[in-house]
Parts: C-alpha cells; structure tokens; sequence
C-alpha cells in the first residue's frame, strides 16, 4: 500500500513543464540568524512535508568557473531516511548532496553517479558543515554547510557544466523513506528513493556580496560530518 501511493505521488512529482519555460519555482529568504540571502525551494517529499534547499551564493560570481555555494537544509524531525540534492538537475554525472539525521548530527556525503545504482562517495566536492545555522528543535533539524565543488562538474564524455549563478538552474531531490544502513557513517550505503522531483532553482536571487565574511563569522570550528546539534 505504501508503495503504491509511493509510486504515484512520484509520478505526480516527476511531472515537468514543457522545456524552455525557465520560471523559477524558488523565493527569497533572508536567514537573521546567519546573515545569508538564500533563494530557497520547499520540496514535497511526502503528500504532507516539505523539506527546504536554500542556496546563497557569492556575488559577484565567476560565470564559467567553479563557485563555493552555502546550502541550508530544513527538514521536519519526522523525516528519518535520507535525502539527496542533484546539483545538475539529474542522477547521473553531477555532485549529489546526499543527508540525514543521526543522533541528533546531521551526517552528509557527497556522491556522484555515473549509473541508476548506489552513487559511490565523490571527493570532487568538499562540505563544511558550520556552526551557525545548524540546529534541531522540537519540530524541525537543519544544518548550514559551505560546498566547494559542486557547482561546476563534468560529464563522462568530458563536457563540464558551470551552473549559472546570475540565471535559473534546474535542480532535483530525491528522497528515501528506509534510514542508511550504517547511519552514523557519511559512507554508508542506502536504498533507493521512494520520490524524485525537479524544480527550476533562481541563483540570480541567492547572491550575497559579503560572501566570504558571512562564510568566516558562521564557519565556528569547521567539522567534515557535522557539528552535534545544540538543543
Ligand atoms: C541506492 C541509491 C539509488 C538507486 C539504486 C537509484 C536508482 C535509480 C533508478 C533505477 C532510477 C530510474 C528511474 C526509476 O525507476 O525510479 C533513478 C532515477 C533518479 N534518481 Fe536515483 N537512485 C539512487 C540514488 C539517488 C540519489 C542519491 C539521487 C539524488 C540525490 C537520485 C536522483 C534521481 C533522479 C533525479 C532520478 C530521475 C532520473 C534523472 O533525472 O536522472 N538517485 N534512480
């Protein structure tokens, strides 16, 4: 029965506008507790739940060459499996954030497919998990973590892609019900998603150019994994 729902609900999520019709689906935040502008997306992984990819990216940034991302993360204390942001839009051949919740730590991997299987750990992207911006309460978790490489990528054939940062770039989630097997463990394994979607996320609006100072004040002390969350 939950399969069954599961599989039309993708369905329902996998459904794209015509292409060519590049209208952001994202809005502006201002987080007062980081100090970031961030171009944010709430994705509905379940009928009722969303979870929120906010983006903030350095302005000016360089339009053809790899850029360093911050990307906070919001999620509802009731999603227990794992979630996955797909930097170019699609499983294959580009940096996946892939996150969950573990004790209270978010624990984050960064992943690359080059087939519709278990991504294998990626070293081309670095996560710095900081310590403003990362916390739980009674309803939600997030963390805030800096990305260098997953902006820019290249594809098996070679050909490198440099996400827009003045321009809508098409992104996606997916998102998985069944916790990782070794959870408290970046390199665990997991099952495969239950619900996948796409939005068109607005870079143009994420652009902050206190970049780098903002990046210094919230860093803390940098930890790979994640800090544990305060309560
Ligand atoms: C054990 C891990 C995974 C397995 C076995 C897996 C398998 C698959 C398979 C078989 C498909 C084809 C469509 C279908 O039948 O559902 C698919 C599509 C897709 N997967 Fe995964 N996947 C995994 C992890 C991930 C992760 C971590 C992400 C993103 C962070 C992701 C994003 C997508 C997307 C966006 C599609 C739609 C097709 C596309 O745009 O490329 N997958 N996956």
């Amino acid at each position: 029965m939950r399969w069954t729902l599961g599989t039309a609900w993708r369905r329902l999520l996998t459904f794209c506008p015509a292409s060519g019709s590049l209208a952001a689906d994202s809005s502006v935040y201002h987080d007062a507790e980081t100090g970031f502008t961030f171009s944010q997306f709430a994705a509905a992984y379940v009928l009722t739940s969303t979870v929120t990819f906010r983006l903030a990216l350095p302005s000016p940034a360089p339009t053809n060459a790899s850029y360093d991302a911050v990307l906070q993360v919001v999620a509802p204390i009731s999603l227990t499996g794992w979630v996955g942001l797909a930097w170019g839009g699609t499983m294959l051949n580009n940096p996946l954030t892939v996150f969950w919740e573990n004790n209270n730590t978010p624990v984050i991997s960064t992943r690359f497919a080059t087939t519709r299987s278990l991504p294998p750990v990626y070293s081309g992207a670095t996560l710095q998990v900081f310590k403003t911006g990362t916390h739980v309460n009674s309803t939600h978790w997030q963390f805030t973590a800096k990305c260098t490489g997953c902006t820019a990528f290249t594809s098996s054939s070679g050909s490198k892609t440099v996400l827009n940062p003045t321009g809508v770039n098409r992104l996606a989630f997916a998102y998985g019900s069944a916790k990782p097997s070794t959870p408290s463990s970046s390199s665990s394994s997991f099952g495969v998603h239950d619900v996948y979607a796409y939005w068109n996320h607005d870079f143009s609006a994420a652009g902050n150019t206190a970049f780098s100072s903002l990046v210094a004040k919230n860093l803390g002390t940098a930890v790979l994994s994640g800090p544990k969350y305060s309560h």
